[in-house]
């Protein structure tokens, strides 16, 4: 056995244990799985994405993981433990409910831990560090339960958290994956590239979530795919507003409003600058460096054309702006 092996095992015997603590103990039950009763999740939801409880206590995975014979060396290099300056150690989760983030062939290589207290000084979710089986920035939360189903629909819905991704299965719907509330990595767009290229980004409609949304996606442009965008109603994410809906519903409301994204930019930036034609000006540039990073010349050239038309600007102009961009970026 290599260590990796030995990590692998020793965060599955974890997984394991904070899915026993939620079931088999008044904690788990009283707080853990009430917790998760009150978000909507049912026992399906809770068994397909391994979700677990950990105890209020100092040592207790830790003690038990010691007396099978996995080493304290080894809960270090797996974050189970934090060591502490004098050589002391304690468990990094504790008294919360438990995200486990699969690999792509569903071993648990991290997990997320959420608070179920309004404690403001403690935040609110606790994550693995990185590890040797864990890179945050090649992963996203969520493709191991819907790599087939973003096959099947050759797309893939973009959302912001556990949370949101767990509901949205549980509306059925399964091709979807969360950033876990960071900017997109090239090794993520890889990892999406692998099973289409099409995906869609879900936000909440306030400023936050637009901004959100604007965010990253040039990098996601330049990796090739294509990019569409849903705005939720203000004030929902994808979490609250798929449990307020059916599942016909909900695909409806998503088929209705996704927006392909420079569309959604040109309205976004033809409203924000009204008739002010500095601001105007400053929008098409904007809109025509999103362009400039779509790789494919082709493509390129169909949004020039629709620029074109939505902003009522001369194709011509927008093409030199386009060539100005592309030439000074190289
Ligand atoms: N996140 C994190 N650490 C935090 C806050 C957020 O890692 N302290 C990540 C988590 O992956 C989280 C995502 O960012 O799921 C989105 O954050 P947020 O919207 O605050 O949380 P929700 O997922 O909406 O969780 P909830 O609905 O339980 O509040
Ligand atoms: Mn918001
Ligand atoms: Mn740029
Ligand atoms: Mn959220
Ligand atoms: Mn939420």
């Amino acid at each position: 056995y290599t260590e990796r092996d030995s990590l692998y095992g020793l965060m599955n015997y974890a997984k394991d244990q904070f899915k026993d603590l939620l079931f088999n103990t008044d904690d788990g039950r009283g707080i853990g799985l009430s917790y998760f009763r009150e978000r909507g999740f049912n026992d399906r939801t809770i068994e397909k994405f391994e979700l677990g409880y950990t105890l209020d206590a100092w040592d207790h995975l830790s003690k038990k993981a010691l007396g099978i014979g996995y080493t304290e060396d080894l809960l270090a290099k797996a974050g189970l433990i934090v060591k502490r300056d004098d050589g002391r150690f304690y468990d990094r989760f504790r008294g919360r409910v438990i995200f486990p983030v699969h690999n792509l062939s569903g071993k648990v290589i991290a997990f997320g831990a959420r608070i179920l207290t309004k404690d403001k000084d403690q935040p609110k979710y606790i994550n693995s560090p990185e590890t040797d089986i864990y890179h945050k920035s090649h992963v996203l939360y969520g493709m191991y339960q819907a790599k087939n189903a973003i096959r099947r629909e050759d797309f893939c819905y973009i959302v912001e958290g556990y949370t949101d991704v767990i509901s949205m299965h549980q509306a059925g719907i399964d091709n979807v994956v969360a950033s876990s509330g960071t900017a997109f990595t090239e090794e993520q767009i890889k990892l999406i590239r692998r099973f289409t290229e099409n995906v869609t980004v879900m936000f909440d409609g306030d400023a936050a979530g637009i901004k959100a949304a604007l965010r990253g996606i040039d990098l996601v442009l330049k990796g090739g795919l294509n990019v569409r965008v849903v705005l939720l109603p203000d004030g929902d994410d994808p979490d609250s507003f798929s449990r307020k809906m059916g599942t016909t519903e909900l695909k409806q409301y998503l088929k209705d409003h996704a927006k392909d994204f420079i569309s959604f930019k040109i309205d976004l930036l033809a409203q924000e600058s009204g008739h002010d034609p500095i601001r105007r000006a400053e929008a098409i540039r904007e809109i025509v460096t999103s362009i400039s990073h779509i790789p494919d010349p082709i493509k390129r050239s169909v949004y020039i054309q629709e620029t074109s038309t939505l902003l009522k600007m001369q194709e011509d102009v927008l093409q030199t702006e386009l060539n100005k961009i592309t030439l000074t970026e190289r």
